[in-house]
């Protein structure tokens, strides 16, 4: 009874609540995954790395929060996500960052999918919510590209994961000079 007041007041579809839901556990799940590269990085002597994800971590921790405050914002019910199979364990530096980029595309693939969806039931609340995300996204995706390719730029011979390490920490990216 109860739940069928809070549903009417919802502003939210159930379609839309439970791809937002989704959301929340992949962005959880993100951070868990981060989490367990910084402890790698620690383990394996990459200490810049091991920073850089433990940043990750913390930042993927926020936008689930975001995600999470958004769905209750607009009566729906949030739900907190069950997390479990993370990677622990890495066979090279450079697979470290070979699955953060992958999962960082994969989330930019989820929230389109959501805003698609968005665009499709009118829920134009939601969708101006999640140009946040896409513009993270870009910034996401970028950091984890330029990483990847410090192991091109860099090369991994002699002391080159040293100098990657050193250099991961410091990647930034500036949307106002990208134009
Ligand atoms: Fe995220
Ligand atoms: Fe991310």
């Amino acid at each position: 009874m109860m739940k069928d007041i809070v549903r009417v007041k919802s502003l939210l579809s159930a379609n839309i609540e439970m791809l937002l839901n989704q959301q929340i556990k992949k962005e959880a799940t993100s951070s868990s995954v981060y989490l367990a590269m910084a402890s790698w990085c620690n383990r394996n002597g990459f200490d810049y790395s091991s920073e850089y994800f433990f940043k990750q971590a913390e930042e993927e921790r926020y936008h689930q929060l975001k995600l999470y405050k958004y769905v209750l914002d607009m009566g729906g019910n949030a739900v907190s996500p069950e997390v479990t199979n993370i990677k622990n364990e890495y066979n090279a530096f450079r697979e470290v960052f070979e699955d953060a980029l992958e999962q960082e595309v994969a989330i930019t693939q989820s929230f389109k999918n959501i805003a698609g969806n968005c665009m499709k039931e009118q829920d134009f609340v939601t969708f101006e919510f999640l140009n946040w995300f896409m513009k993270e996204q870009r910034e996401e995706e970028y950091k984890a590209r330029r990483a990847l390719e410090l192991f091109e730029v860099i090369g991994e011979e002699g002391t080159g994961r040293w100098e990657i390490d050193k250099h991961v920490n410091k990647i930034k990216y500036d949307s106002e000079t990208e134009g």
